[in-house]
């Protein structure tokens, strides 16, 4: 009597632990989805006698431009292969900086899918062929750039890949108007977002410091560690008898230690130009001059974008929304400062001399 009254208690306490759990996993939003899923599944559930499923991608890292579309690779197939096709579960997500911390991006049985947060309305998989779970963003926009994992769910089965998405960009070093190592971590992730750009990551800097960038004032990257690249050793940046690299002090205080920052911006869709009217203007008028011609003045970010992608060149230093007084040259030549293609800086004047002005436009007239 006890021992046949226990089984459907043990099998309730079973069954209660599983809907906590699988509800538990997934942000609560997305309960609705994998619970439809894991139902509709349940009925036509098959126990794999040694069939694997397998997940891989052709690529492990895309790069694509601000404004374009991606498609990340991931494609599912079973061994032995199967004679009736089945429909899996593929759950893309994107993985944080720092690991762990996952969010959704797009979750699909069949032709069923659900996107969400920033990403709703702009993902879609591509399913161009059987198993085919490439999914395609399109929109791009910075912070778009992160590492995403493919999931494939098929009943007990549960396998996964990663793909990196880079987008093609710029590194460029930053400092705070008043001077050197004024950035706490979180300053300097707004510094970067007010500049048209973010948080540059290592690998961003790593490519720069291989195409030539030489900094001597370290500053944050996104990953909340201290680094600078290094080109050419000399005596105020470690000395000559440290080889060139990027160099790290590693991960500071986010809030008690101040640095410069690495910004990272990307390719533009509107245009960059400089303007001076009969006369050079102060900062004030620089703002107004560039509103009176139906722009913005533009950010240190979007005068970088116009130097790296569109070629800006132009031997005249102009106001930028910073505050700070810049020109861009990818011909070096005299008397337009050193040898290597750059944007030049003259730092922050006071706001009343006068200069010319750079501005930024949306269109491509
Ligand atoms: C991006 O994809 C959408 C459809 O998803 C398409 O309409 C658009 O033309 C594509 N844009 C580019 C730049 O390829
Ligand atoms: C710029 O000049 C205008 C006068 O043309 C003046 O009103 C304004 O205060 C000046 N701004 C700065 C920052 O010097």
């Amino acid at each position: 009597m006890m021992i046949c009254c226990l089984q459907p208690v043990l099998l309730l306490v079973v069954q209660l632990l599983l809907s906590c759990c699988i509800s538990a996993a997934p942000s609560s939003q997305n309960n609705f989805f994998y619970n439809q899923f894991l139902s509709a599944n349940g009925n036509k559930e098959i126990y794999f006698s040694g069939v694997k499923l397998h997940v891989d991608s052709a690529q492990s890292s895309v790069f694509a431009v601000r404004g374009g579309n991606a498609t990340l690779p991931c494609r599912f197939w079973y061994e032995p292969e199967l004679s009736s096709p089945r429909e899996a579960m593929v759950r893309w997500s994107r993985l944080s900086a720092a690991g762990g911390h996952e969010t959704d991006v797009l979750v699909a049985t069949g032709s069923q899918s659900q996107s969400y947060g920033v990403y709703r309305g702009r993902v879609e998989l591509r399913q161009d062929f059987q198993g085919d779970a490439a999914l395609v963003i399109s929109e791009l926009q910075l912070n778009d750039i992160a590492r995403y994992r493919c999931e494939v769910v098929d009943g007990l089965e549960d396998k996964s890949t990663r793909v990196n998405l880079e987008l093609q960009g710029v590194v460029f070093p930053f400092q705070h108007p008043h001077g050197r190592y004024q950035l706490s971590f979180l300053g300097a992730q707004q510094a970067c977002e007010e500049q048209d750009s973010m948080l540059a990551t290592f690998t961003q800097l790593f490519q720069s410091w291989k195409e030539g960038l030489n900094w001597c004032n370290a500053g944050w990257l996104a990953d909340g560690t201290v680094q600078y690249p290094i080109t050419r050793p000399r005596v105020p940046c470690g000395g000559h008898g440290l080889p060139p690299g990027v160099r790290t002090y590693g991960r500071r205080h986010q809030d008690f230690h101040h640095y410069d920052v690495f910004c990272f911006s990307s390719s533009l869709r509107g245009k960059v130009f400089y303007l001076q009217p009969s006369h050079k203007m102060n900062l004030t008028e620089a703002q107004e001059a560039c509103q009176g011609d139906g722009a913005q003045i533009a950010k240190v970010g979007q005068l970088y974008a116009a130097w790296k992608f569109a070629g800006l060149d132009r031997c005249d230093a102009g106001w930028l929304a910073d505050g700070s007084v810049r020109y861009p040259i990818t011909r070096p030549r005299r008397n337009c400062g050193p040898a290597e293609p750059g944007v030049r800086s003259f730092g922050f004047p006071p706001p009343q001399h006068k200069h010319g002005v750079y501005c930024y436009k949306l269109g491509d007239e």
